[in-house]
């Protein structure tokens, strides 16, 4: 048997501005993380997980994309029966890169299982395939967030920027319950570019902007006050280009009235998941504890960047969870 493991996503701002060549902050969601394991069979691949088991073949459209991926694998590395049992934490869908968690799992396991390596920019390349399968015209963002493991400053067709946060910040992130539509979302928003444009462009601009203002303050001494009022900012325009939802809305309005210091959707919208900044960890305590009883699926506490506590903060990035 063999193991792989990825871990999802979470896009802190420049959501769907990215598609259209505006900056985006990704940061790993290592609250959420996806394990493969690849074990030898008699006949047939097969695949067992949450969303789908049974023979490779019979695979469902929605995971064409991951299929794709493990004939070309398979096919390079030698045509063997195998399960591929993919094991996962991530919710399926809530805007936390799942399918490209997902994917990038099942290949290191594929690869571990074969004894073979594989680079990070190979990895990407078959990710991103699989992903442009799932999802129609992806930025990439996901991708690149889940295969380098690392905070990212990320703009389309631009060479990737990792960041480094000063310091430690504690964000609530929680969950509708509801699948996100992130291929309509995506598709809508470019309906309304076209018929549009002097109206929707700015937004998309603004949400650069946006983006912009919050890395300047991650990699300085954050305003964690500005940081939230660019957060809600955020979260106004996105509902502008309609991909907000009443589910999201409800959980942003609950972390902002227990003192959360802004609150946006996070992924494609519509469904899916929110993340709000908190000033510290008995906040974020009080906000996730709101969140859960207004009808949260889930809600995850975690910290992006250093604490005071830890040394030499400039040469190097920590990522913790809490
Ligand atoms: O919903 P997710 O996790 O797939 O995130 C999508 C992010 C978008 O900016 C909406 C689309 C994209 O391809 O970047």
């Amino acid at each position: 048997m063999a193991t792989g493991s990825a871990t999802a996503k979470l896009i802190l701002c420049g959501e769907h501005a990215v598609v259209y060549g505006e900056p985006a902050i990704s940061v790993p969601f290592t609250q959420a993380v996806i394990q493969t394991e690849v074990i030898q069979t008699e006949k047939e691949i097969k695949f067992s997980s949450a969303f789908y088991t049974g023979g490779l073949k019979n695979m469902p459209d929605f995971l064409e994309g991951i299929k794709q991926m493990v004939v070309s694998i398979l096919t390079k590395l030698g045509d063997a029966p195998v399960l591929i049992r993919v094991l996962s934490e991530v919710p399926i869908g809530r805007g936390l890169g799942s399918s490209a968690a997902v994917s990038t799992s099942i290949a290191r396991a594929l690869y571990a299982y074969f004894g073979k390596t594989i680079s990070d920019d190979e990895l990407l390349e078959l990710v991103n395939r699989s992903e442009k399968i799932a999802h129609g015209n992806p930025s990439g963002v996901d991708a690149v967030t889940v295969v380098t493991g690392k905070p990212i400053w990320f703009e389309k067709n631009k060479t990737l920027e990792p960041l480094h946060f000063k310091k430690k910040i504690y964000l609530v992130v929680a969950d509708t319950g509801i699948p996100s539509e992130t291929r309509s979302a995506v598709s809508d928003v470019g309906r309304l570019l076209k018929e549009n444009p002097n109206k929707y462009r700015p937004l998309i601009t603004e949400l650069g902007n946006i983006s912009r203002e919050i890395r300047t303050q991650l990699e300085t001494n954050p305003d964690l006050k500005l940081i939230g009022a660019e957060m809600n900012k955020a979260q106004n325009l996105l509902e502008q280009l309609t991909v907000s939802d009443t589910s999201l809305e409800k959980l942003i309005r609950v972390a902002l009235e227990n003192g959360a210091l802004g609150a946006k959707l996070t992924g494609g919208g519509r469904g899916g998941c929110m993340v709000s900044l908190v000033a510290n960890a008995s906040q974020a305590e009080k906000v996730a504890e709101a969140l859960q009883i207004t009808g949260a699926a889930e809600a995850w506490i975690f910290t992006i960047g250093e604490g005071n506590h830890e040394s030499n903060s400039d040469s190097s990035h920590e990522y913790s969870t809490h």
